[in-house]
């Protein structure tokens, strides 16, 4: 860092169940950073999925694969000064540390954290109904863990504050850490 300023990107990684919020905030992330004009790429699980990662499942192995993919594009991008934004379960501890070292200093990780009751009330796309009657095998937090970060840069619980809220917090963190300038 130099005058307070950092000449790379960022990549703020959103961790958490299926359901804690991850996009929905990455949303609002994403809309409030392009009309500061920040330059900004976002890699989604859910549409890395369809092209990236196509053809993977949800094995611990093929989860590993498809978060190792995510975090060397956005180390790509985040040397280039791009502010990355990525929504992905990522429940492997050790390989999201992994991520972390290859990216370095502008790794934020971020705990999209709700209860896995309270995703499972959500039930936005219907999938916790259909873990828990076996339909969907391996579902993160029901039949496959979430191994939760120990020491994230921001910790952001669903069930106590509104996405908007949320948001601008990170928003406010990575004003602090000097991303902005
Ligand atoms: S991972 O574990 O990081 O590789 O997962 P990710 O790439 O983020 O993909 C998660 C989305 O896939 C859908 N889905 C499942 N999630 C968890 N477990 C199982 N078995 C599963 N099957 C499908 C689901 O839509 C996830 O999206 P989000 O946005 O997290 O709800
Ligand atoms: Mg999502």
């Amino acid at each position: 860092m130099e005058n307070g300023k950092r000449r790379g990107g960022f990549t703020l990684w959103f961790t958490g169940l299926s359901g804690a919020g991850k996009t929905t905030i990455a949303e609002i992330v994403e809309h409030e950073l392009r009309m500061r004009r920040v330059k900004i790429e976002v890699l989604d699980g859910d549409i890395v999925r369809t092209n990236l990662s196509k053809g993977l499942g949800f094995s611990r192995e093929d989860r590993d694969t498809n978060v190792l993919r995510i975090g060397f594009v956005a180390d790509l991008l985040t040397r280039n000064g791009v502010g990355v934004i990525v929504s992905a379960i990522s429940p492997f501890k050790e390989v999201r540390d992994q991520v972390r070292r290859n990216v370095g200093e502008g790794f934020v990780e971020v705990f999209v954290d709700a209860p896995l009751d309270v995703c499972a009330d959500r039930d936005v796309k219907g999938l916790y109904k259909k873990a828990f009657s076996g339909e969907i095998p391996q579902f993160t937090g029901v039949s496959d863990p979430y191994e939760a970060p120990v020491a994230p840069e921001l910790h952001i619980k669903t069930n106590e504050e509104e996405p908007a809220e949320s948001a601008a917090r990170v928003v406010r963190y990575l004003e602090e850490q000097g991303f902005l300038q």
